[in-house]
């Protein structure tokens, strides 16, 4: 056991929480996703998903960590008996971690060459026009992609090996209210654009007849991931919780934040945008085009530029270690392997799996038939897969296993346990007997195209 680390605090637990949440998912993914499936209707399809969905998996996943002490494959082996199926789920959960990580990194990457350019002052200059080319620039280069995927691995191999508490907790406590203090001053700058009734329109106008099957889908796959729940990641950080914390409203605080985040995301980026004349449906490149142009019509849009994509980079190690963290603990607990073995065999294999995606924009690696195949190329396959399939299909797993098979008696106490939202248990588990599984398997049904 002396490997098993806890949080310093109670607020620590929630910064790293919340430092896993908040990531890629709300900066990068959420505007770009928002903007191909043509805005409103998508985002409140996307809210509904966080609060009924989202929100009650995040509450038993902490519960199943926190109740277990165990990564996930133990905890659902402890719960239930040791021959049973359910662990295939905390299985899911370690190969979803290898899936993610290995192109959350490439785009972690794009964030960091943003860093080094802004810094060296290539971001200001570039303008409306110069914006898009050299997005689209970075993306065909295989070296640029390749580099800075394995610097960004190495950056996180160094925080996981250092261990739960220490320098997690530390930095995640000065970086994330950076981070949010400067998407604050940046809404404010978007606030004074053209572009920006019009992006308040596009992002809470509810325009249904934009709703598609494949769009719903997506907003359910980007809950879990934005959430960073369905792999274990909540329920590994859960297990190094202490038994006084309130789980519920750790839950809801990390899901209240995230989701605030995400929408400011948004609402930085769309006025520019719009007022630019953008594409809202460009894709990946959205806020690496986007940041840029506002940059250069602000005074000190060096600085500017340099700390929001550091910050950016920053809140995607903190995500990307809560990924590798689940590999890792479940190397340590069920192999007893040394936490430092653990972190970099783990990320050597990252590393390696990744290689595909960083080659997606430039020449390929596997040739274009294995896009045409999928329809996507590779970096965006392992995406698709991944978020709209991997993360629902284990929530499912983790909503079905805590309503219906653990005991009563283990799971009631551990709600108890530390909270002052006892009234929600009734509720909770309503949502998590009926309306998560429901919800889950129509929205599959629906785009596999049963119904
Ligand atoms: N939630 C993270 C983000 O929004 C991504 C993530 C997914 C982290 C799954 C851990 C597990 O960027």
């Amino acid at each position: 056991m002396a490997e098993r680390g806890h949080w310093g605090s109670k607020v620590g637990f929630i910064l790293a929480a919340s430092g896993s949440a908040v990531g890629l998912g709300n900066i990068w993914k959420f505007p770009y996703i928002t903007g191909v499936n043509g805005g409103g209707a998508f985002v409140l399809i996307y809210l509904v998903c966080i609060a009924l969905v989202g929100l009650p998996v995040m509450t038993a996943e902490i519960l199943l960590g926190r109740a277990t002490q165990t990564s996930p494959v133990g905890a659902f082996r402890k719960l239930s008996s040791s021959r049973s199926g359910w662990v295939a789920f905390g299985w899911l959960g370690v190969a979803g971690s290898f899936v993610i990580l290995s192109y959350y990194s490439i785009v972690a990457g794009w964030a960091l060459h943003y860093s080094y350019l802004s810094l060296t002052g290539q971001i200001v200059g570039l303008g409306p026009d110069g914006v898009g080319p050299a997005f689209d620039a970075l993306f065909a280069s295989n070296g640029l992609n390749l580099f800075w995927h394995f610097v960004f691995m190495a950056l996180t191999v160094g925080v996981v090996i250092g261990g739960v508490s220490k320098g997690l907790e530390r930095w995640a406590r000065i970086l994330m209210p950076a981070l949010f203090v400067l998407m604050l001053i940046l809404l404010v700058n978007s606030f004074t654009l053209d572009g920006f009734s019009r992006a308040l329109d596009f992002v809470f106008g509810f325009h249904t007849e934009q709703l598609t099957a494949a769009g719903v889908l997506e907003a359910l796959g980007h809950a879990f991931f934005t959430l960073s729940i369905g792999m274990g990641a909540m329920l590994t950080y859960g297990s190094y919780l202490h038994k006084k914390d309130d789980i519920m409203s750790a839950a809801i605080t990390i899901s209240v934040l995230d989701t605030v985040i995400a929408l400011t995301a948004s609402m930085v980026l769309f006025p520019i945008i719009f007022t630019y004349g953008m594409e809202p449906g460009a894709g990946p490149g959205l806020v690496f085009v986007s940041v840029p142009i506002a940059m250069s019509q602000m005074a000190g849009g060096t600085f500017v530029s340099f700390a929001f994509f550091a910050l950016l980079v920053f809140a995607a190690l903190s995500s990307s270690i809560s990924m590798l963290e689940v590999i890792t603990s479940y190397m340590i607990d069920e192999w007893k392997w040394l936490r430092s073995r653990a972190t970099l065999v783990s990320a050597g294999i990252i590393a390696v799996i990744g290689i595909p995606s960083a080659l997606s924009g430039g020449t390929r690696l596997f040739g274009d038939s294995f896009a045409d195949v999928f329809g996507r190329n590779w970096f965006d396959t392992f995406d698709y897969l991944a978020s709209n399939w991997i993360l629902p299909l284990g929530g499912l797993g983790i909503a079905l296993f805590t309503a219906w098979r653990v005991d009563d008696a283990i799971r009631h106490r551990e709600f108890l346990e530390g909270t002052n939202l006892a009234l929600f248990y009734k509720g909770w588990l309503f949502l998590l007997k009926y309306v998560v599984p429901v919800a889950i398997s129509l929205v599959f049904l629906r785009a596999i195209g049963i119904i």
